[in-house]
């Protein structure tokens, strides 16, 4: 498409959305945040009233391709009401997982992603922006961190929001999260075989954000 594109796939709390939003900022490209359209998906089916599983798969994935979703000035907003912290919560992060696991879901919400690819660029993050979504993408980049990290990176955006989390909570929450995207049976999570490793674990976002930027620069 002539649109270059790159992505940024990892598991929970690694700091894909950071980084991609800052590499996003830094070239002036949009940005795709794909866990939102979950985490927003989960919030809809909630509102509905259907419990989040199989059974509801249709009728979710319905609510997935109709729902009036907007990303404005960093805020997103369903139906004309602002959810940006509502889809925040560590209750909407394990809704988005189970309603991601449904094939209908993530087949409805195809062309909504394809349609944030327009000039003069894009970066994608989420957990098969390369191995599904934008897979002839010239740069994609695995982005991982510890666990105890991710964890405690956790932590420390829930306190700076007021809340006070234990952190052998926030470590088992979210590999129990990670388990569940990796082992679906459609998209799951994993690096793109032509994906480079970036683990930050020991890195600042400033770090991470410049070793994305060089590679992009290599590939120019
Ligand atoms: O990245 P974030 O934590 O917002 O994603 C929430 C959930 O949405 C993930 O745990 C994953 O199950 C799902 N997801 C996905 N594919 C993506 C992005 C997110 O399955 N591209």
């Amino acid at each position: 498409t002539g649109v270059p594109v790159i992505c940024i796939d990892g598991p929970t709390a690694s700091g894909k959305g950071t980084v991609a939003a800052k590499v996003a900022q830094a070239l002036g490209y949009h940005l795709l945040d794909s866990g939102s359209i979950y985490r927003a998906t989960g919030l809809a089916a909630r509102q509905a009233g259907l419990a989040i599983g199989a059974e509801h798969a249709e009728a979710i994935a319905d609510l997935a391709r109709t729902m009036a979703l907007r990303f404005d000035a960093g805020r997103v907003l369903l139906a004309g009401v602002d959810v940006s912290d509502a889809i925040r919560t560590e209750q909407a992060g394990m809704d988005a997982s189970l309603v991601s696991a449904l094939p209908q879901v993530r087949t409805a919400v195809v062309a909504l992603q394809l349609g944030f690819r327009t000039l003069p660029g894009l970066v994608a993050d989420g957990r098969d922006m390369g191995t599904v979504i934008f897979p002839a993408a010239p740069l994609k980049v695995y982005l991982t961190a510890s666990a105890a990290c991710r964890a405690e990176r956790r932590r420390q955006q829930l306190l700076a929001r007021g809340i006070n989390a234990k952190i052998a909570d926030l470590r088992a929450d979210l590999e129990a999260r990670d388990a569940r995207d990796m082992n679906r049976s459609v998209a799951p999570l994993k690096s793109a075989q032509d994906a480079l490793l970036l683990d930050n674990s020991e890195l600042t976002i400033e770090q991470a954000v410049a070793q994305v930027l060089a590679w992009w620069q290599q590939r120019q």
